[in-house]
């Protein structure tokens, strides 16, 4: 099944206005990538008020709460970014799993939650370095995967995307092989059986355009998850361009 590289930026609690002209300004699209932003959630408006932008990107938040509405201070639903214009939510980063003791099925609740709202949830999953080190990284892959097939059953991954993150890659400069993420992008694939969705399973960690060639051209790579990295428009563009240049 033809899948579209897709790079996603997830900005973190980074940003400002300032920084949404300065994407106005550099970024420019690249015609066989699609590009989304995962900005923070009081951004998105700006961004997606600006026309020259909404024409190539389409932008997302970083987080939902899994009810659709209630007394959760600080939170924001699936339905009320839907209804602020994303389009899309990343579930399950791994800061939230760590720093929010966000559980599988905590993420599944949220999963779920774009699911009913309308979005397409972005599924971090991927394996700490000691999980690594103890040959645990495909069964908590697996763990993690099979939470949200048994509480949104298979079909669920029908239009959403999958974001490979192994921990020890996130926000350190150390990237896996590309033939490490080839391997757990297939595994993935074979897990849940994926060839029959249009799912794309993105690698993260540590992306940028000096190491971003040689992973896109492993053939589960659908593309990206790119963190530091994103907030250079410059950076951003290059990534999604090194695709096209294959
Ligand atoms: P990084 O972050 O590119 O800065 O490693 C990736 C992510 O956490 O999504």
């Amino acid at each position: 099944m033809l899948r579209n590289p897709l790079v996603v930026a997830n900005w973190k609690m980074h940003g400002s206005r300032a920084l949404c002209d300065e994407f106005s300004t550099y970024l420019k699209p690249a015609d066989e990538t699609d590009l989304w932003i995962a900005t923070p959630t009081v951004y998105l408006s700006t961004l997606n008020s600006n026309e020259y932008l909404g024409s190539f990107v389409k932008f997302g938040v970083q987080n939902v709460h899994s009810e659709t509405s209630g007394a959760f201070t600080g939170e924001v639903s699936a339905a009320m970014a839907k209804d602020a214009g994303a389009t899309f939510a990343i579930v399950g980063h791994s800061e939230r799993r760590t720093q929010h003791q966000e559980s599988d099925q905590f993420v599944a609740e949220k999963f779920q939650a774009c699911i009913d709202a309308g979005i397409t949830p972005i599924l971090c999953i991927g394996e700490t370095l000691t999980e690594r080190e103890a040959d645990q990284a495909t069964d908590v892959v697996r763990r993690q995967l099979l939470s949200i097939l048994n509480r949104c059953g298979d079909a669920a991954f029908q239009e959403s995307v999958i974001a490979y993150e192994p921990v020890w890659a996130i926000g350190t400069g150390k990237t896996a092989t590309p033939a490490q993420a080839q391997s757990m992008h297939s595994q993935i694939r074979d897990i849940i059986n994926l060839d029959q969705y249009h799912c794309r399973i993105l690698y993260g960690g540590s992306v940028n355009p000096d190491n971003v060639q040689s992973l896109w051209h492993e053939p589960d790579i659908d593309g990206f998850l790119v963190g530091g990295a994103s907030l250079n428009p410059v950076s951003l563009m290059l990534i999604t361009q090194i695709q096209n240049s294959n």
